[in-house]
């Protein structure tokens, strides 16, 4: 029997990453690049040869479809999206693994019920995801998200910018990242509240400045969303250097995406995108076009 396939891609995160675990917006914008995920039933008694974390995504998904956890599948999983630097690779292969399993029970699920179920699968990933991934990983576009029980998320009808990423070279832990700094928040709350209600407030402009493709402004309003970010200790000296490589480069503005401690940053190139790549690479960084 063929098996059973489904999609997942990765995301973007603009402006808003773990304030949005506090209760703030964010803005994400969906990757082409994705996760691919093929599924079929398991033999009896035939040897899982998936790792150990892959294992224990396809419970999560089988348990959060609802399937008796006795159920066991083959899977395989294939795809472009780098990994563990911040561009939502874990909740790309959490929605892909939903899609496939559904699809082999003959099950059609829509956006809303694959995001939800993907951020289950998320949870064993890291431990409180905002569902801002799942939600960017099962939607198309740019999004407005905003997290709760269910989180709120509509689409924004605006031009994106081009946009490019580098990377920092260094892998990152978002559960680690995310509990660093909820644990900091907790324990001083009157230091981070504010904060976060200020990169609120800077992804709440960074809307308005998408929807009058002010640039410049845009700009300024990422790499102001960085220097909070790093005030609240998820950069690291890489990430930095590479902010200022590409703000030197030319680009409007630039900030960390995703979980940050490593991983990737978000540059708004000047004019072209392909120049500012070039300009990165020669300093020596990994970089491309989203
Ligand atoms: O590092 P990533 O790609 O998993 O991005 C996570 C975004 C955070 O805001 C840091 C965490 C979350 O769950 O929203």
């Amino acid at each position: 029997m063929n098996p059973a396939r489904g999609v997942g891609h990765g995301k973007l995160i603009l402006l808003g990453e773990h304030a949005v675990v506090h209760g703030q917006p964010a803005i994400a914008l969906t990757l082409r690049e994705g996760v691919r995920v093929r599924v079929r039933a398991r033999e009896p008694g035939a040897p899982a040869s998936e790792t150990e974390e892959l294992r224990g995504a396809v419970a999560a998904a089988t348990a959060a479809l609802g399937l008796d956890e006795e159920r066991a599948f083959e899977v395989s999983v294939e795809g472009e999206l780098p990994v563990a630097v911040g561009l939502g690779s874990s909740a790309a292969l959490a929605v892909g693994l939903v899609r496939a399993i559904a699809a082999h029970e003959g099950r059609r699920l829509d956006r809303e019920t694959t995001a939800r179920l993907a951020n289950e699968v998320e949870k064993i990933f890291h431990g409180t995801p905002s569902g801002i991934d799942a939600t960017a990983a099962s939607q198309e576009g740019l999004i407005w998200f905003e997290a709760g029980r269910p989180p709120r998320w509509e689409r924004l009808d605006v031009v994106v910018p081009a946009l490019v990423v580098a990377l920092s070279g260094a892998r990152h832990h978002t559960g680690e990242t995310v509990g660093g700094l909820s644990e900091r928040a907790g324990r001083h709350p009157e230091v981070y509240r504010p904060i976060f209600a200020a990169i609120g407030e800077l992804v709440r402009a960074g809307r308005t400045a998408l929807e009058q493709r002010d640039w410049p402004l845009l700009g300024e309003i990422m790499t102001m969303d960085h220097a909070l970010l790093r005030g609240c200790g998820v950069s690291t000296p890489a990430l930095d250097r590479l902010v200022e490589d590409a703000r030197d480069a030319g680009a409007l503005g630039a900030k960390l995406t995703g979980g940050g401690g490593g991983g990737a940053i978000v540059a708004l190139p000047a004019d072209s995108p392909e120049t500012l790549v070039a300009n990165l690479r020669e300093r020596g960084w990994t970089a491309f076009v989203a």
